[in-house]
């Protein structure tokens, strides 16, 4: 059975989302803000993307896509929604909403008017009133309203993907694993050249560019996925699945680096990595970025860093001088290698890489959390 599906990804990278759905489902995708649109058959969609999706953080099924004027415009087209086809009797629901624009009701309005529309629709189809759990709910239906735009959709992941499950060192600024995944897209790497990320704080790029090269399911570790509990579909096939992917897995060459100057990160990251179990296909190094003979003595073709740009991780407070002079290193250690950087201070970077002559071949705006960021791809 097909179906209509969006899926959440960070804001910035959706046509990298969409690309990854579109070579994992061969199916055509429609990129909005922060999410993306496709149709494909159900269980190859919800299963291959909760587990095997580098860059997504939530697969919904949709269940309506409308215009609408009034708050009860969102009554009728959900009051018109079976659900009684993914929601068992004796489950209990919750509905969470977001609301973006401006509008004479709020986001709780929608929740609660949405809710008693889930509640009478299914009262009417088999005569059971749907329970509510606000805190833990069997089935979550999540409510998007923008301007005068309405999405509705049931969340077949659970908490956010980009949550995997290796991080037992929680670097202080650390990268979400879905944006560290777009900048390797972006950055064009395949696992057959080095790359080294050289500030790698907790090795969110060393690993994830690591399940890349070993074919690994990033989210592997994940046993509770949203969709479990949904009526359509079976643990035992999921497992089966689950297990086929598991077999795919490669061991092997890899050319991975990770360096950081400080003990505490670089130990913490080494902690990740084997919690991550690509410990052994990632060379880490004590090592600071602005100098040469710290670098590992081999052809490196790639950079993909997340370089420290607030007060809070540099002492002196402005990241232009250690932009500088890693990237005049680089010059020295990596000449024509392609580097991907993600900073907020994005107009240093800038100037820093004019006064290096690196060449910015690309750049986009992406948010990281609430903070706006820019994606560097360069040459060097
Ligand atoms: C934003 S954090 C990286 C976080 C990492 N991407 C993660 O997901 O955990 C930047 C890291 O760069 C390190 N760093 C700062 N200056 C450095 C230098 N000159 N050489 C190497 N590492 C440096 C910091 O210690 C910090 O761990």
């Amino acid at each position: 059975m097909k179906a209509k599906f969006f899926a959440t990804t960070p804001i910035g990278i959706e046509d990298v989302s969409a690309k990854e759905i579109l070579r994992m489902l061969g199916c055509k995708v429609d990129v909005g803000v922060g999410k993306v649109f496709f149709e494909s058959k159900i269980e190859e969609a919800v299963y291959s993307l909760n587990l095997m999706a580098r860059t997504l953080h939530k697969v919904f099924i949709q269940l309506c896509k409308e215009k609408f004027v009034f708050l009860d415009d969102l009554y009728r087209f959900a009051k018109n929604i079976d659900y009684t086809w993914f929601i068992r009797e004796e489950q209990s629901f919750a509905v969470r909403s977001e609301r973006v624009g401006v509008h004479n009701f709020t986001s709780m309005d929608v929740s609660r008017v949405v809710g008693q529309a889930v509640i009478d629709s299914f009262l009417e189809s088999c005569g059971k009133r749907l329970k509510v759990n606000l805190d833990e709910p069997d089935v979550e239906i999540y409510a998007f309203v923008k301007e005068n735009d309405f999405l509705l959709g049931v969340n077949t992941t659970g908490e956010s993907l980009h949550k995997r499950g290796y991080r037992v060192y929680e670097h202080p600024a650390a990268l979400k694993s879905t944006l560290a995944c777009g900048m390797l897209q972006i950055s064009g790497w395949k696992p057959e050249k080095s790359i080294i990320d050289p500030m790698c704080g907790g090795a969110t790029i060393p690993i994830e560019a690591a399940f890349i090269t070993r074919n690994m399911a990033p989210n592997r570790f994940r046993k509770n996925f949203a969709f479990l509990k949904l009526k359509i579909f079976e643990k035992k096939e999921f497992e089966e699945f689950r297990m086929k992917t598991l077999e795919n897995e490669k061991t092997g060459d890899s050319h991975i680096f990770g360096m950081e100057k400080f003990r505490r990160h670089l130990e913490g990251g080494i902690k990740n990595a084997e919690k991550a179990q690509v410990r052994d296909s990632i060379l880490f190094k004590l090592g600071d970025a602005t100098r040469k003979v710290d670098y590992p003595d081999t052809d490196l073709d790639f950079i993909i860093v997340n370089p420290p740009y607030g007060v809070r991780m540099i002492p002196q407070g402005s990241p232009i001088k250690l932009y500088r002079s890693f990237l005049k290193t680089l010059k020295d250690v990596a000449s024509g290698a392609t580097l991907v950087l993600i900073t907020a201070a994005s107009r240093r970077f800038k100037k820093a890489a004019t006064d290096a002559n690196v060449e910015i071949l690309e750049e986009r705006k992406a948010l990281h959390g609430q903070l706006r960021t820019t994606i560097f791809k360069c040459k060097i």
